[in-house]
């Protein structure tokens, strides 16, 4: 194949399809037409108590951004994903969990079962003080008590804040803080890779930072001896003994909110994305549905973790408001060995499989016999999500995995979108290797020219990615602070939802996206603020100042590079150099490890101090022939060594 075959669906695909060509053009030229009408029947998907009568109340207007959809409608998410499901499939299996290791068991989880241990859980948060609009953290290992945690806080309205377990103690503390949550919900231990992550310990030190009064909730995992403090820590399965199987769904306004979910920005610390209950399952459900082409009976497994957006709407929401059957994994791609992705999909007979383009990278580079070993004969699309997936990696995916026939969802989207925004349909969309190829229903993007805003309407154009209107799973605010959501999303390009990313348009109207244009990163698929790396550096008491940019890595997408200028007096070691390393890790956690560390001198600043990033990233890049304009930078000369003493990548 060359660098531009482009991909048909096969007329096998289309046929059975819930979308076609001519479905997908006509359902979306519907949807951008008649908004309102759309959804009006779409929403009408998930079970409502109250039916809305109003379906879309937008403004993106500067200093008055409000975002409402079916507002005068009510549900209750929890029992869209389970209780209306009970009579149909209650005996089918909901969560299918795969443990860390191939040598435990696995366990299917029937509807009936989700809607027993989901009530039970509702009623020990209960039984612990927590109700509607409550935030509650969780901060877990992939068990099927993470997903019952999440289901049993949208049961009773209380609204869920997860934070990857991955995350450092204090990464924790501040999130359990910024949500002044009144409960955290954790477990002994987090086996992962045939390593454990002691979970709770964790926990016990955000405590000694967590300055709301807040309990903890702990799950049994591993049965590894954890202390437990008297009147603060409960174990889920002692409550559970006390409590009754009987919970009614909480009633629940459209625009309550469901989640918070702290994510990067290129400022300042994560901010709280605040989702909402009506608009989100209506988006979540139908985007797994039609990206995905869900049909009743495919077993569905998406990668991602719970802690992530990905495995909100993909693991949890879309696939359950669908009664889709869901396989949760706890562990990683290459533990016991590379084949551990392929071996499930063969135990588990997996139709579709939603992955990210850092994963199919590393284990291309294992060899394809890990992939060929297994009957992969059940898989019909195959997903990536969360970064800019290369050709390469992208053939490798259809040609080795797929086998050549399985159609490729390149699904762009964020956590602020709640789901996919640009997507192919399997059985509808001509696909072509690196592009997230064509607009979801409802969604109307648009490429400005970055610095005068103005909107290219040539279909071949480049700029920054935005979009026109809303739609119903978009970010309703900032948790606690709705001028900075303004400020974030719609001040530089007004009446323009922004987006952070660049993108290219073809002449097919195809969008690529060309990655983010803001001091935003995207290592291994997961987001990481400059900023937030620059200000653990500097908490180190040796560091004066820091700056930290991307640069090329090719497993991971991105690498963490970062200059560091030490204190007077202070020497560059390697003992320091680790120790930094290490620093980093426990402020925010292992994602954040920068990859290189150039010991700096200087950093190139304007005359008013101002660092000068675009330089230190050409820099990172290797492309220090085209540095621009260095005239304006009040020391020159600092460059000069920043380029000497590069590091070697
Ligand atoms: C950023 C959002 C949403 C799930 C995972 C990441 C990048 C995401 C793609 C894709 C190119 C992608 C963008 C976006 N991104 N998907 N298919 N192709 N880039 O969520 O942590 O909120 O990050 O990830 O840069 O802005 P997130």
């Amino acid at each position: 194949m060359s660098a531009d075959t482009t991909y048909p669906p096969s007329d096998a695909m289309a046929s059975g399809a819930h979308a076609d060509k001519a479905k997908y053009d006509e359902m979306y030229a519907q949807s951008v037409s008649d908004p309102e009408g759309f959804w009006r029947e779409h929403g009408q998907r998930v079970d409502w108590i109250k039916p809305y009568s109003k379906v879309k109340d937008v403004s993106y207007a500067p200093g008055n951004v409000s975002i409402k959809w079916f507002e005068d409608g009510s549900l209750n998410v929890a029992a869209n994903c389970i209780d209306r499901h009970l009579a149909e499939r209650g005996d089918q299996t909901a969560i299918i969990w795969e443990p860390d290791s191939p040598e435990d068991e696995a366990q299917h989880i029937t509807y009936n079962q989700l809607h027993h241990d989901v009530s039970k859980f509702s009623n020990v948060l209960k039984e612990l003080g927590v109700g509607k609009g409550d935030r509650v953290v969780i901060y877990m290992p992939m068990i099927p008590q993470a997903a019952y945690a999440m289901l049993a806080c949208a049961r009773i309205g209380a609204i869920h804040s997860v934070v990857f377990a991955g995350f450092s103690a204090d990464a924790l503390a501040a999130r359990v803080n910024g949500s002044e949550a009144k409960v955290v919900i954790t477990a002994d231990e987090a086996p992962r890779g045939g390593r454990n992550t002691p979970l709770k310990t964790n926990a016990d030190t955000a405590f000694e930072k967590i300055e709301v009064d807040c309990k903890m909730l702990v799950v049994r995992r591993t049965g590894g001896d954890v202390p437990m403090t008297a009147g603060r820590d409960y174990w889920l399965h002692e409550v559970e003994e006390t409590v009754s199987a009987d919970c009614p769904p909480e009633e629940m306004n459209a625009e309550d909110p469901l989640f918070i979910l702290y994510t990067s920005g290129s400022t300042g610390m994560p901010k709280g994305v605040v989702h909402t209950t009506g608009g989100y399952i209506v988006y979540a459900s139908m985007t797994h549905q039609y990206t995905f082409d869900y049909h009743d009976g495919d077993i569905f497994w998406c990668t991602a973790d719970v802690g992530w957006v990905t495995g909100h709407s993909y693991i949890v929401y879309g696939p359950l408001a669908n009664g889709a059957t869901t396989v949760m994994f706890e562990g990683v791609p290459t533990y016991p060995d590379a084949g551990r992705f392929w071996a499930v999909c063969q135990k588990h007979k997996v139709n579709q499989f939603y992955t990210a383009p850092t994963a199919i990278r590393a284990l291309m580079g294992q060899g394809d016999e890990w992939v060929s070993k297994y009957d992969l004969s059940d898989l019909k699309v195959l997903g990536t999500v969360g970064e800019p997936i290369n050709p390469e990696a992208w053939n490798w995916y259809h040609e080795v995995v797929g086998g050549g026939n399985v159609p490729i969802v390149d699904t762009w989207w964020q956590t602020e979108t709640g789901g996919h925004l640009l997507t192919p349909l399997p059985g509808a969309t001509t696909t072509k290797p690196g592009s997230a190829t064509l607009p979801f229903f409802g969604i109307q993007p648009v490429i400005l020219e970055p610095t005068t805003g103005e909107e290219i309407n040539d279909t071949a154009a480049e700029g920054v990615l935005c979009m026109k209107d809303s739609w119903p799973a978009q970010m309703r605010t900032v948790w606690g602070d709705h001028e900075r959501f303004e400020k974030t999303y719609f001040a530089d390009y007004k009446n323009y939802y922004f987006t952070g990313d660049g993108c290219r348009r073809d002449e097919d109207g195809y969008y690529w996206i060309t990655g983010r244009v803001d001091d935003v990163i995207n290592v291994s698929g997961h987001r990481m603020g400059t900023a937030e790396v620059e200000s653990a550096l500097v908490a180190h008491p040796k560091v004066a100042e820091s700056a930290v940019v991307g640069y090329p890595h090719d497993i991971k997408g991105q690498g963490i590079y970062a200059y560091v200028t030490l204190m007077g007096g202070e020497e560059p070691s390697e003992e320091l150099r680790k120790e930094l390393e290490t620093w980093v890790r426990s402020e925010i956690g292992p994602i954040a490890k920068p990859d290189l560390i150039q010991w700096a001198p200087g950093l190139p600043k304007t005359r008013s101090g101002k660092i000068m990033r675009r330089i230190l990233r050409k820099i990172a890049e290797d492309d220090f022939g085209a540095l621009g304009d260095t005239s304006t930078l009040a020391d020159p000369s600092v460059v000069d060594d920043l380029i000497e003493n590069r590091m070697n990548k």
